[in-house]
């Protein structure tokens, strides 16, 4: 906390990575405002359409923002600095935001500060108590990214493992895909799943070496099991979505969690913290705490608001990069690719 003499270190960050037009205020670390405007025209084509993102994202901004700072009661003349996802992320979705980011600092004539999307998801867990005490290990579970991360600081990490393929995201809104559910998927798997039985099923864990990830041959296997038995009858799905859900479900968070053990027990780490929009599951959270209660872990996850994408964990992330005065050029690339 600054000393009375000290400035308040108040800033402005802008989350624009994938379909989400995001902006939240912190103030001395503290969140003051968290807004988000998510595009629902995606959910008309089964997925993101990039141009139609860009788009979203253009008209959703100033209004994004404006709401962030009205709800913040901060004035745009009391910012320090402006942040914003450098990436990864959709490329013409990054540019708007950081083109916005951008003119804006130089307007203010503050500093710029950009961000990691997988670095902020992380750095989310610093938001609220309890936070967890460094080195940790983080499994951080998005639509593009299924990755274990050792972090030792908050800027540096060793990527343990990492999917050599699709991400847990993409398995589940593949999975609500084949069943015929609408764009994004992975909540209605989690909801159907709540009715369902998750050993109804059985379908082959991804046998992958190490602390990696796959998530390809179960999702063709899911194709080829559904298709099989649609032709034994046409109203397989329809009868049996729950137990359908339920156990595709269980066999990604089987895969997901038996990495993450061998991760603790290799490591020797037991602060174990979950991040990424497929925390928001309900049978993982779950799942990681009782699985931490056998293994003596303590378990952090994170607050419903900060797993799917959003603009204050990106806010916190700035916080700390100010603190080490790490501001970019104005004339930076406007994204960054991984
Ligand atoms: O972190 P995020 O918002 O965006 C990326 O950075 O990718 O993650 C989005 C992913 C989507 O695949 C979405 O279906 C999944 O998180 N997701 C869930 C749940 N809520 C969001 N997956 C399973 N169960 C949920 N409740
Ligand atoms: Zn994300």
């Amino acid at each position: 906390m600054p000393t009375k003499l000290q400035k308040d270190i108040i800033i402005l960050a802008i989350e624009s990575s994938c379909d989400d037009t995001a902006a939240a205020i912190i103030k001395n670390g503290n969140i003051l405002s968290n807004e988000v405007a998510s595009q629902q025209i995606h959910e008309l084509y089964g997925g993101v359409v990039p141009e139609l993102a860009s788009r979203a994202h253009q008209q959703n901004i100033v209004p994004v923002v404006s709401v962030a700072l009205k709800k913040a009661n901060i004035d745009l003349k009391e910012l320090s600095a402006i942040a914003f996802t450098k990436g990864p992320g959709l490329i013409g979705s990054l540019m708007v935001g950081s083109s916005f980011a951008k003119s804006l600092a130089q307007s203010l004539n503050i500093p710029l500060i950009g961000i990691h999307h997988m670095q902020a998801h992380v750095l989310a867990h610093f938001i609220d108590q309890p936070i967890p005490a460094f080195p940790f290990l983080c499994l951080t579970v998005s639509g593009g990214h299924t990755q274990i991360a050792r972090m030792d600081s908050y800027f540096e990490s060793e990527i343990l493992g990492k999917t050599i393929d699709d991400a847990a995201g993409e398995a589940f809104d593949k999975t609500a895909k084949m069943l015929g559910l609408p764009y994004p998927g992975g909540p209605l798997v989690d909801k159907y799943a709540q009715e369902g039985n998750p050993d109804a099923f059985q379908f082959p864990q991804p046998q992958i070496p190490q602390l990696d990830y796959s998530f390809s041959g179960l999702k063709t296997s899911f194709l080829y099991f559904i298709q099989k038995q649609e032709k034994i009858n046409p109203n397989f799905i329809a009868e049996n979505l729950n137990d359908l859900c339920a156990s595709m479900q269980h066999t990604i968070i089987k895969h997901l969690l038996k990495k993450l053990i061998l991760a603790s027990d290799q490591t020797e780490i037991k602060e174990i913290a979950l991040a990424g929009g497929v925390s928001a599951n309900s049978k993982l959270r779950e799942m990681i705490v009782t699985t931490g209660i056998k293994k003596n872990w303590k378990t952090y996850i994170p607050a419903f608001q900060y797993c799917t994408d959003n603009a204050a964990m990106i806010a916190m992330a700035a916080h700390f990069k100010y603190l080490n005065q790490e501001f970019e050029s104005l004339d930076t690339a406007p994204f960054a690719r991984s």
